[in-house]
């Protein structure tokens, strides 16, 4: 049987730590894996290729993803995405693994019911977002990239007795943000999830600069789209020199960690020895991994877990 896999959407550290088992297994399994590359525009352009152990050595330290991806406009349209399917027929490619969000998961959906095909979702975003998992590919080594920034940016900001607004990525998600915040001892963090109390923040910080308090770390998830405010806020409120420094694309980059290259291999074996659970997504919860029908998963929406949320409340 043939196997393709395909990267939709951002890409992620620890793709390529994915893309790297799911040769090794698919051929220990009796599979012939190919690769789809440039996503879903590759799909339409007919960019397929059987795999080869050429092709996967020398990239599970390696960010982002050797197959390279792509947010297709064009596979919204039925006309393309009958040329995806055609393409993958002319390759006899039955099954597809993808790697990606919930909106990528959707589109090979809407795909695997207007023709015959198959395939299983693999979490894949630096943001975490994915209804009932509590882990995507990718967010290890963000997370830790978002550590070293903001480290770096508490040496210049201490120095300097300044405050300084970091925003993160994810989205509508304040997954990366909030966790951020936590290990990183800022002062301030603002997420799409809490409404952010201005009033008892300001109380609060008030009592810790007249008690020697003399710089401050902001993080703020860019789905608030407050980071100006906030900066403005601290200014106008505290009385301190304040800079922004948006983290951007930095955070989608670097080597993945040894959880992500774990936790991404993880994820492709439970994928590749469950081909019978079509149209569905590989969940991680604590250490157990389970399937979730795409219906359910599209049309559910990613909680952030309550003892993060607890975590926060000393930052109120
Ligand atoms: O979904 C991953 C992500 O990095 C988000 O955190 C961010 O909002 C978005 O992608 C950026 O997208 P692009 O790379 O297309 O600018």
């Amino acid at each position: 049987m043939r196997i393709g896999i395909v990267c939709s959407g951002g890409d992620a550290p620890g793709m390529n730590a994915a893309i790297k088992k799911f040769v090794e297994i698919s051929y220990q399994l009796g599979y012939e894996p190919y690769f789809i590359y440039d996503g879903y525009e590759g799909m339409i352009d007919g960019h397929i290729k059987k795999a080869n152990y050429s092709d996967i050595s020398g990239i599970i330290h390696r960010g982002g993803t050797i197959i390279r991806s792509s947010r297709s406009k064009r596979f919204f349209e039925y006309k393309y995405r009958k040329q995806a399917y055609e393409n993958l027929k002319k390759e006899k490619i039955e099954h597809i693994i993808v790697l990606g969000g919930d909106g990528s998961f959707r589109g090979l959906d809407v795909l695997s019911k207007e023709f015959d095909l198959s395939f299983i979702g693999i979490p894949s975003t630096i943001d975490n977002d994915i209804p009932f998992s509590d882990y995507s590919i990718g967010v290890d080594t963000a997370l830790n990239v978002i550590r070293d920034c903001i480290d770096n940016i508490r040496d210049t900001a201490s120095s300097f007795k300044r405050a300084f607004v970091i925003e993160t990525m994810g989205r509508e998600c304040g997954y990366l943000a909030a966790v951020s915040a936590i290990a990183n001892g800022a002062e301030i963090c603002m997420i799409p999830e809490i409404n952010f109390d201005w009033e008892k923040v300001k109380k609060r910080l008030i009592k810790e600069f007249e008690n020697g308090r003399n710089y401050l770390i902001a993080v703020v998830a860019e789905g608030c789209k407050s980071t100006w405010k906030m900066a403005k806020w601290i200014e106008e409120n505290f009385n301190i020199e304040t800079r922004i420094s948006v983290l951007g694309h930095i955070q989608r980059g670097g080597k993945p960690t040894v959880r992500e290259r774990l936790i991404a291999g993880e994820f492709v074996c439970v994928a590749l020895n469950n081909l019978d659970e079509k149209n569905k997504v590989v969940v991680k919860q604590g250490d157990k991994y389970s399937f979730v029908d795409i219906q359910t998963l599209v049309s559910s929406s990613y909680k952030l877990d309550k003892k993060i949320i607890e975590m926060l409340n000393f930052l109120d």
